[in-house]
């Protein structure tokens, strides 16, 4: 892939800046980043947080893995290279609408670390929350709303995340939620009151 710089092109500055954008908003825009295993509640949780902070009268955005995969990144699977690629296109597009002055919400696995800490250095060191739902694997196996475990541990599915891909935990995440623990509600409680927006 040919990198911009060897590629004669040049970064063009704009007059609209994101502190503008902030300033029409009324409020700060970053992102926050959720990870996680499936079935621990990334997709509940990040869909309740939208509306409560919707209806609170903040501009978000939610980017979430089961449908940005069909459109976005439909062309990548969930090889080690797939994932890392899937991140990275979310990181960047993620950057766009912090730019755009948004808050916006990522519920992807996104089980590496080094992955995670790629798309981190894109923001400033606020702008980047990361939310770690931390649910035990056999509790998400329990839950399985998709039958993806079952298909997962008869070989149906290759590189399932915690059966046979790993699940990197976060070791400085900004905020753990105890998804198993509590209801989404009180899930989305803890969050809002972490940030200070
Ligand atoms: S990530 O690892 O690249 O961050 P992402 O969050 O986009 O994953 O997609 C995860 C969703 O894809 C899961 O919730 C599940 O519905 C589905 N899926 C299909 N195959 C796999 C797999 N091998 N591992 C994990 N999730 C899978």
């Amino acid at each position: 892939m040919e990198k911009a710089a060897e590629n004669n092109v040049v970064w063009h500055p704009y007059t609209i800046t994101k502190e503008h954008r902030q300033k029409l908003n009324q409020h700060k825009s970053f992102v926050l980043w959720f990870t996680g295993l499936s079935a621990s509640g990334k997709s509940s949780i990040s869909n309740a947080l939208e509306c409560k902070l919707h209806e609170m009268g903040y501009h978000t955005y939610l980017l979430d893995g089961d449908n940005v995969r069909q459109g976005l990144c439909k062309d990548l699977g969930f090889t080690e290279e797939g994932r890392r690629e899937n991140i990275r296109r979310i990181a960047e597009v993620a950057k766009l609408f912090v730019d755009a002055g948004i808050i916006v919400i990522t519920a992807f696995i996104s089980p590496y670390k080094e992955d995670r800490e790629r798309a981190r250095k894109l923001f400033e060191p606020e702008e980047f929350i990361e939310v770690y739902l931390d649910c035990p694997l056999h509790e998400c196996e329990k839950r399985d709303p998709k039958g993806l475990y079952k298909k997962a541990r008869s070989g149906k599915i290759q590189n399932f995340t915690g059966i046979s891909a790993p699940y990197e935990v976060p070791e400085e995440p900004e905020v753990t939620v105890q998804t198993h623990e509590q209801g989404i509600e009180k899930s989305v409680d803890e969050i809002i009151s972490s940030l200070d927006i």
